[in-house]
């Protein structure tokens, strides 16, 4: 490192979200999917989600409006931002990526640049540690950081996706991130992880480039286009992971879970949240959980649940707040900001 760099740290000006209109209670999958609302409820927490509205809303569409409400709480406009971080596994194209349509959507000019980051359910956080370390190292002031995903137009919503198709749900959040304006405040660390052994245990197989003819392969295979997890698998390794990553954070920066002023986990499962509360000694009013009206949106469940915390005020300046997520990969993750 040169000796001339001087490292600052980042902190979140401004977060917001966007989820569709369109709200699809439990009762509504009974039918379709040969499902209780009872069980849905027992097993995920869920009670409702949001499904998006097609010619209305798009993954970069509901990432733009996002990112819109995080630079207006910022008090900063789109022509401020320096660079975008788009977190999806349901973008928009195949390529390119969501985060120059966003960018278009956003009427950007200037050629920001535009990222694209494919870490599933902990997207989000792998998108915030980039920013962090493009705005650490002096080289932009302003970055968006962007989770937005449409699940519900990918789903087997019969009876045969059923344990998957219940708990995913659509929308999107964004943070700005810019230089903290007081020492000791913003992101204090962030700590990333991954196990591709696990690859194909929560996945979508098709279309695979590996296949000599992938478009006609997909005929013969639809069933392979549909989100697949080994359900008990990943919650087996989730209940571990989260703890342990939550618990590095904590240990880098000096600090014992008691010290946690609020938990954002990445709403996975009531039932994980809950686990990993417990395993983690927090009272309930210390942990955020949003599943029940959101279903859980992957890479946008973060700051969906960041973005209503500060509504609600749950989160005050000087509070230590940790995020962190687990999925498809397997990746895992965390962040702990002083705020
Ligand atoms: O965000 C990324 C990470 N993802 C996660 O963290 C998810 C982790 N996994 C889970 O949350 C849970 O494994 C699920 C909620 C997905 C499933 O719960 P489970 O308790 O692991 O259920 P299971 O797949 O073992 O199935 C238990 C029973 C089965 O019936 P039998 O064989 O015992 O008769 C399933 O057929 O529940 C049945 N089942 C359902 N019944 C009604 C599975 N899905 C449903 C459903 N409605 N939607």
């Amino acid at each position: 490192m040169a000796a001339t760099t001087t490292l600052r740290a980042a902190e979140i000006a401004g977060v917001g979200h966007y989820v569709p209109a369109r709200v699809v209670k439990n009762a509504e999958l009974e039918e379709m999917m040969a499902t209780s609302d009872a069980w849905i409820q027992e097993r995920t927490g869920v009670q409702e989600r949001r499904w998006f509205e097609e010619g209305k809303d798009t993954t970069a569409g509901m990432g733009a409006e996002a990112a819109r409400r995080a630079l207006a709480q910022a008090g900063l406009t789109v022509d401020d931002v320096q660079l975008i971080v788009f977190a999806t596994l349901s973008p928009d194209y195949f390529f390119p990526g969501s985060g120059v349509l966003m960018q278009r959507e956003l009427g950007m000019t200037g050629n920001v640049p535009a990222l694209d980051v494919r870490n599933q359910c902990s997207g989000f956080i792998y998108g915030l540690s980039v920013a962090d370390q493009f705005v650490r190292t002096g080289m932009y002031d302003t970055v968006l950081v962007v989770g937005s995903e449409i699940h519900s137009s990918g789903l087997d919503k019969t009876p045969r996706g059923r344990a998957v198709s219940v708990i995913f749900g659509d929308g999107a959040g964004a943070v700005v991130l810019r230089p903290a304006r007081e020492a000791s405040h913003g992101i204090l660390s962030t700590h990333l992880h991954a196990q591709g052994e696990f690859a194909e245990e929560l996945i979508v197989k098709e279309p695979s480039s590996n296949r000599e003819n992938r478009t006609q392969y997909i005929f013969d295979h639809e069933q392979d286009l549909y989100p697949y997890m080994n359900g008990q698998n990943v919650f087996k390794h989730a209940v571990v992971r989260f703890p342990q990553v939550i618990t590095e954070a904590l240990d880098q920066n000096g600090y014992q879970a008691q010290d946690i002023d609020l938990l954002i986990p990445h709403q996975a499962n009531l039932r994980i949240t809950q686990y990993v509360q417990q395993k983690m000694g927090l009272p309930d009013d210390k942990v955020f959980s949003n599943i029940q009206r959101y279903g859980n949106t992957t890479a946008a469940s973060i700051p969906i649940a960041l973005s209503e915390a500060v509504q609600e005020g749950r989160i005050k300046r000087g509070d230590l707040l940790c995020l962190a997520a687990f999925g498809s990969g397997f990746t895992w993750a965390s962040a702990l900001i002083k705020w």
